[in-house]
């Protein structure tokens, strides 16, 4: 066995899953595919291969917050994607490239606070 260094700054794992129809739901019946196909295209279009890699992954137990995706080595989960959220998320990805870090945020918004309307 060898061991080395990863050969990518950043690695996006989206779980491409597929069940039979009465089994658990799952991320490839939600658009993970998809998304899948969708980020690599974009990675691939701002020639960053060789610093971000994009793979499908099995089920990550996480279904029914599907579609999900994980990003290492940052440890990030990201649940319930839709394609129309990808460039914001790579854009996150990219900004921390190179040692820069992390901006995303993954915090609630904040509460919503209910106000008596006005007389
Ligand atoms: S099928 Fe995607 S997390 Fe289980």
């Amino acid at each position: 066995m060898l061991e080395h260094a990863l050969p990518f700054q950043k690695i996006v794992f989206v779980c491409c899953n597929q069940r039979e129809p009465g089994e658990r739901e799952c991320c490839a019946n939600k658009g993970g595919k998809e998304l899948r196909d969708k980020l690599k295209s974009m990675v691939k279009a701002r020639n960053l291969q060789s610093k971000i890699r994009v793979s499908q992954s099995g089920c990550q137990d996480k279904c029914e917050h599907g579609p999900n995706l994980m990003v290492f080595p940052e440890n990030r989960w990201f649940s319930h994607v839709s394609e129309a959220e990808l460039e914001y998320l790579l854009e996150s990805i990219i900004a921390t490239l190179d040692g820069q870090p992390s901006n995303v945020t993954t915090q609630s918004p904040p509460p919503v606070v209910e106000r008596p309307s006005p007389a």
